[in-house]
């Protein structure tokens, strides 16, 4: 069942990026997304970037498309319509934790990276964007992160180049109970090579085209699984063995691309 909230707070993270906040009562665990809903136009899956009780909770968009675009334009006062929370969430243990974050991925991760420091865990954050000026959470991180490293693909800050360069070292470097990711696939699949030697478990947030969100409709297939309600986070275990993923994903009439 949708509910319809009205935008309390319009943040422009990035020049990409817009965050918006609302109040929506439903209790929400870290990586889980809601549908929303803009009013003459579509209706998106969107990571909550804040999800705490208590406080309005938030989606942080970037700009793709139709939807995307109206959603980064609405102003305070403006209605959008949320239905969920949905899917499963990044796990809830874990001593040290590696946060690797390439764009808009970023959002999905934060919440998780903030309940994890909450509960006393180290966290360390590697965050990546094609420029600085795109680095999403880089203040809000920065402060429960223990250490904090960045890179931009023109080299405008931090290390030049992908984010993945920066996982290898950080993984050598200290013992990780788990990594945590969430961006584009090829990113994610890198992670993931990174990690396997030293059997340091990945988990990561995947992205499907969603239209029903409950695991009715099959247009989130990733293989066996519906990312709807099997993830969106799935285990190193779970992805490694899938021939679409970082290969292909679905349109929105069913059809099998490229990523
Ligand atoms: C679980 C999950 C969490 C997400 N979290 C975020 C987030 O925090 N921030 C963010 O900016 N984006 C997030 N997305 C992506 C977002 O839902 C849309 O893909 C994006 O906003 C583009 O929509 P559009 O209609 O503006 O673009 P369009 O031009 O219509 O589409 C551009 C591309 O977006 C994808 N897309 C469009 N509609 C959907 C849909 N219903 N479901 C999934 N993909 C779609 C398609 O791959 C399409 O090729 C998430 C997606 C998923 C599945
Ligand atoms: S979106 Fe319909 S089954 Fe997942």
């Amino acid at each position: 069942m949708r509910t319809l909230v009205r935008v309390e707070e319009v943040v422009r993270e990035t020049p990409s990026m817009v965050t918006l906040r609302f109040s929506y009562p439903a209790p929400a665990l870290p990586g889980q997304f809601v549908m929303v809903w803009v009013p003459g136009d579509d209706e998106v899956p969107m990571s909550l970037s804040y999800r705490e009780d208590g406080s309005p909770k938030g989606i942080t968009v970037k700009v793709m498309g139709s939807t995307s675009r109206h959603l980064t334009e609405l102003k305070v006062g403006d209605r959008i319509g949320i239905r969920g929370p949905y899917g499963n969430h990044f796990p809830l243990d874990g001593n040290r934790v590696l946060v690797v974050g390439g764009g808009s991925g970023t959002a999905a991760l934060a919440p998780a990276a903030e309940a994890a420091h909450a509960r006393g865990a180290r966290v360390d954050v590697a965050l990546g964007a094609v420029t600085a000026a795109e680095l999403l959470f880089r203040d809000r991180l920065r402060r429960i992160a223990g250490d904090l490293q960045v890179s931009t693909d023109d080299g405008s800050e931090g290390h030049h180049g992908f984010v993945t360069a920066l996982v290898g070292p950080m993984l050598a470097s200290a013992r990780y109970d788990a990594v945590w990711t969430c961006g584009p696939e090829i990113m994610m699949s890198k992670v993931m090579a990174a990690a396997k030697p030293l059997s340091v478990p990945v988990f990561g947030s995947m992205e499907r085209i969603m239209k029903c969100a409950i695991n009715l409709c099959d247009a989130c297939s990733l293989g066996p699984y519906h990312v709807c309600a099997d993830g969106p986070v799935f285990t190193h275990v779970q992805l490694e063995g899938l021939e679409d993923f970082g290969r292909y994903k679905r349109s929105m009439a069913g059809l099998r691309i490229p990523v």
